[in-house]
């Protein structure tokens, strides 16, 4: 299937490992142009030189989401050298953790208000685009008790009503938002392969409640924020796409 991204141009902030720097590379794969970032500037370096000689072009510089001023910078520069912005996947987070009042605030500047700075920032180049598509990335953290009650679950969520609400907004404009909740993700580098080392009780009781006895990989969810964010959803808007292998025990209606 082609998914019509050739050509098509995507910010994807916090892409230099796991779920969205395979975002990347399938995006690349499709031909579209990407921009990426991360906070190290080494790792966007090799993450450029990886990334290069594809079917679409690679953009990207070391930026934290954190320092609105250089975030902002950093989406104006990307928008600037790709000709404008067609898709935006938002999905930087400060990850889960204690329940303390200073991982409040991280989730909520690096999760919630990133996610908004990045939506307002696109939402005009999109209009002026005739169109785009945005992916915000939430977590099934959000959708059913998980671990123990923090900030991560319930900003996360925040982001469901939000996405939820400017897909309305913006649907004038021929701007379609959506969101995509992965369950537990494995990859080496990444949170599960931590909490196997460090939490080996809560990681075997996680792949003993998963109906598959297993977790799932970045490319799976990837492929599906990668369709989800095409022209080939074109009539997918204000969603939230679990991607989770069966994970969750809720019915969705
Ligand atoms: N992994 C899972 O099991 C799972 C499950 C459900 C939902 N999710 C969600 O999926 C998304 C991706 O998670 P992931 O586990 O695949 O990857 P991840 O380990 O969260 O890392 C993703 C990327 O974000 C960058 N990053 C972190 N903080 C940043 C900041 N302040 N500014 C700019 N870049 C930053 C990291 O690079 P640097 O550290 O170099 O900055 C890295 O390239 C997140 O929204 C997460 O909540 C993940």
């Amino acid at each position: 299937m082609d998914l019509g991204l050739t050509g098509k141009r995507a910010l994807v902030p916090g892409s230099t490992k796991g779920i969205l720097r395979h975002v990347v590379e399938q995006l690349v794969d499709e031909g579209c142009d990407v921009a990426i970032c991360s906070r190290s500037p080494e790792t966007v370096a090799r993450a450029l030189r990886e990334l290069s000689g594809g079917r679409g072009n690679v953009f990207g510089r070391a930026c934290d989401v954190l320092d609105k001023d250089d975030y902002e910078s950093w989406i104006g520069e990307m928008a600037e050298a790709m000709g404008g912005v067609d898709i935006f996947i938002a999905g930087v987070s400060a990850g889960g953790g204690d329940d303390s009042e200073k991982n409040w605030w991280k989730n909520f500047e690096v999760d919630v208000l990133s996610t908004v700075r990045g939506c307002e920032a696109v939402v005009p180049q999109m209009q002026q685009a005739g169109g785009g598509a945005i992916t915000l990335v939430g977590t099934t953290a959000s959708l059913e008790t998980f671990g123990t009650p923090q900030a991560y679950n319930a900003l996360k969520g925040s982001l469901l009503v939000y996405g939820k609400q400017l897909s309305q907004s913006v649907g004038r404009d021929k701007i379609r938002v959506n969101s995509v909740s992965p369950g537990p993700i494995y990859f080496e580098g990444g949170v599960w392969a931590m909490l196997k080392d460090t939490m080996a009780r809560w990681f075997e009781k996680t792949l003993r409640e998963h109906p598959q006895g297993r977790m799932g990989t970045p490319e799976e969810v990837a492929s599906c924020i990668v369709f989800l964010s095409s022209p080939v959803a074109s009539w997918v808007s204000g969603t939230n796409m679990v991607v989770d292998g069966g994970f969750t025990k809720r019915v969705q209606f």
